[in-house]
């Protein structure tokens, strides 16, 4: 159907109609359409009657195709004008083929392969018949506390961008409308909720525009540019004023200044959630303010279907909004071919066939050897060949290794540490023995240490449960169970050599961990295939090659520490550490413990000259900057060679370090690479303190090296 169709559409549908589009419910309220006594009670506590459900736009949290077959067409019988319902889902690091979650696949720094998690999970849900996924969440975070910090790809807003444009790639693929086996993305979570106050969800976020504009606007800006067909609102305020109500943000950054002309949704119950707020006394008042900022999906409330009648009978809203709402939302379900096939990808046979396939488990395996990152080696790992391994701690034969937001995920299809270890190692060689997170009886003690006494070396899996991360899991405290770090202890005082493997969803705190550990390979959750994955690493099948992408810091005191921090008037130089008035703390390093970018492997590489093709750079030409990497070490290895710079006066101040570029060089023992970049005045613009993306003249630094720490640097000087 084209525009004019569809305004045609909405011409014949009523004011309950167009308002009951704007709604959406959970699977329960649907699934209950041939059982009353099931439906009552949903919509009882929801307020809603039988007459919203059946002309309701979309649906969240429902899948299976048979299930959604069935679903749309009850409501189809039901729905006068047989409109098809939109069905939503968070589909955030794969369906059932789970992936790394998302900040280990910042980690990878692998765009191409993250495009792929996407796609695969598009694959795999598309035909459980989902259409949209609540993906991908790209806020920016400085702070491990928050508890979504494993939902985002770091803290860096140009690799976040990347990220961002790779997933909605994946997710949407370039033909919505033939390609029944994707869907459609929804960017989240519009805007910077992932700078609550003290890292505590849901917390108040407070910052200058221009610190929004610089750091947390571009990644949702890049998903936008790349085709993103929604956008859901945050729930914490921008400026005082809560996302969901919020018109400068909504109608003015996004759709007036970005042109944004997709979906945008509400977060579940945000919009009431502006009464408790404080920005609107009632339902009515919040229905009000949602509407006129351009919330067109009210997801899990009934503020609009409640109230929008009265305010447009009172002429407060005017009935163009609705239309334009109406309108987007229709646009998207025939941009999703849901007009001409209601069902769309739904089809339990290919379903049987895709989910879990072993292309699919073959990527997830790809990306979780991508994402673990190598924190420490003293030459522990990787496991000499005939070396007696015992394997002991929580994750050591745990398959709950999905993380949070793994919804359709089931654990038993996870391989576990000790289940891929078992499968590589002969018997003789490999005893396991687990225990609880957070607390460990004299039993499990026991078999640990009997494990342990008769090896060479101890892999010890530690971690956090996976409900200490993800929504609702905000912490003060990063560091792992107090029985696990006294495990350590106790297993340190044996002397033997021992490599801890980490299974968590945030940069911890690892006092105590650090300089008890040999090694210490950091895996995250790593999804259904992360125990082979790490497997493989551990035995040197697999050379390490993950990077942070988000700081780890020496302690939560220090937080948040990241690594594009401004240099401040007294900042602190070495040798200068014992000087009182200057900016560091009296009690610890400023420095976090392990810098954005940071990541070891089995080999070593060797960085050449940094080589820059002239001393000046003018506005409509481009530089060369280019290093030389030598593979020095017996393994073949991937080097992931970064280039920073930094602006030495700005109009304002800017960051030591800026990422703007990366080149991935895969080389053999011996081998030699060349990481090329180009540089060009657009990369040297920010926004300056009247809000323009410009660059300044003058002189500038540039650093290429492994890490956002370890770098070489040369200099050159923009011109006017
Ligand atoms: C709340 C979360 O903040 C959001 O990310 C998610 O998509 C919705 N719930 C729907 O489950």
């Amino acid at each position: 159907m084209n525009d004019q169709q569809l305004l045609d559409l909405i011409g014949q549908m009523t004011r309950e109609d167009k308002i009951a589009q704007l709604l959406q419910l959970t699977g329960a309220f649907y699934e209950g359409f041939h059982d009353k006594e099931l439906l009552t009670g949903p919509m009882e506590e929801l307020g809603v009657n039988e007459a919203m459900v059946n002309a309701s736009g979309s649906a969240l949290n429902l899948s299976g195709a048979r299930t959604i077959t069935e679903v749309q067409q009850t409501y189809l019988k039901k729905n006068r004008l047989g409109i098809p319902l939109l069905f939503m889902a968070d589909v955030v690091h794969g369906f059932k083929t789970i992936f790394p979650i998302p900040l280990a696949i910042g980690c990878s720094w692998n765009l191409p392969l993250a495009e792929k998690s996407a796609e695969i999970a598009a694959r795999e849900s598309a035909v459980s018949g989902i259409h949209v996924t609540f993906a991908p969440m790209v806020d920016l975070v400085r702070d491990p506390r928050w508890g979504r910090v494993m939902e985002s790809t770091g803290e860096d807003p140009h690799l976040n961008s990347l990220f961002a444009r790779a997933f909605v790639r994946g997710y949407q693929g370039d033909d919505l409308k033939g390609d029944k086996e994707r869907l459609a993305s929804c960017v989240k979570h519009f805007a910077a909720y992932g700078a609550p106050e003290g890292g505590r969800e849901y917390n108040t976020v407070d910052m200058s525009e221009r610190n929004l504009r610089e750091y947390y606007l571009p990644a949702y800006k890049a998903a936008i540019e790349e085709g993103c067909a929604l956008v859901m609102a945050s729930f914490n305020t921008v400026d005082g004023i809560p996302a969901s109500g919020n018109e400068k943000l909504m109608r003015g950054i996004l759709r007036g200044e970005w042109g944004y002309d997709g979906v945008v949704i509400s977060d579940w119950a945000s919009i009431r959630e502006m009464i408790a707020h404080g920005v609107c006394e009632d339902d009515r008042e919040a229905a009000l303010k949602a509407i006129r900022a351009g919330i067109d999906i009210e997801m899990m409330t009934p503020c609009y279907v409640h109230h929008l009648p009265e305010l447009l009978a009172g002429g407060e809203v005017d009935e163009k909004l609705i239309d334009e709402a109406v309108l987007r939302i229709l646009q998207l379900k025939e941009k999703l071919g849901l007009f001409e096939n209601p069902l769309r990808g739904a089809d339990p046979e290919r379903e049987r066939e895709v989910i879990l396939c072993d292309d699919h488990r073959e990527a997830a395996y790809e990306l979780a050897a991508e994402s673990c990152v190598l924190l420490k080696n003293n030459g522990s790992l990787p496991l000499s060949p005939n070396a007696k391994v015992a394997l002991v701690g929580p994750y050591a034969e745990s398959n709950d290794i999905l993380g949070w937001w793994s919804c359709a995920g089931d654990k038993e299809d996870a391989v576990s540490l000790a289940a891929a270890l078992r499968e590589r190692m002969d018997s003789s060689r490999l005893t396991t023995a687990g225990c609880g997170i957070e607390s460990i009886s004299s039993s499990e003690r026991d078999a640990m240490f009997a494990a342990a006494s008769d090896a060479d070396v101890l892999v010890v899996a530690f971690g956090e449960d996976v409900a200490m991360s993800g929504e609702g899991a905000s912490r003060t405290n990063l560091q792992l169970p107090k029985a696990q770090l006294e495990l350590l202890q106790q297993l340190a005082a044996t002397g033997k050599p021992i490599a801890v493997v980490l299974f968590n969803g945030r940069p911890l705190d690892l006092t105590g961990v650090f300089e008890e550990a040999d090694a210490v390979l950091e895996a995250w959750f790593p999804g259904v295939e992360g125990g082979a994955a790490i497997a493989d690493l551990l035995l040197g099948r697999v050379n390490p090659s993950g990077r942070l992408s988000m700081s780890f810091p020496h302690s939560v005191g220090q937080v948040p520490v990241h690594y594009n921090k401004f240099n401040t008037g007294r900042p602190l130089t070495p040798g200068h550490e014992d000087e009182r008035y200057i900016s560091k703390y009296i009690d610890s390093p400023n420095e976090p413990l392990l810098p954005f970018g940071f990541g070891l492997s089995y080999t070593e590489f060797e960085y050449g000259e940094l080589e820059i093709s002239g001393a000046k750079l003018s506005r409509n030409e481009s530089l060369t900057v280019q290093v030389k990497v030598t593979n020095t070490g017996l393994r073949s290895g991937i080097e992931t060679v970064q280039l920073y710079i930094r602006d030495l006066a700005g109009e304002v101040v800017r960051p030591l370090r800026e990422l703007k570029d990366f080149v991935r060089l895969a080389l053999k023992p011996g081998e030699t690479g060349t990481a090329i970049f180009t540089l060009t005045e657009q990369q040297l613009r920010y926004h300056h303190s009247d809000l323009s993306f410009t660059s300044d003249s003058g002189a500038f630094r540039v650093y290429v090296g492994s890490n956002s720490r370890d770098t070489r640097e040369a200099g050159f000087q923009l011109v006017p």
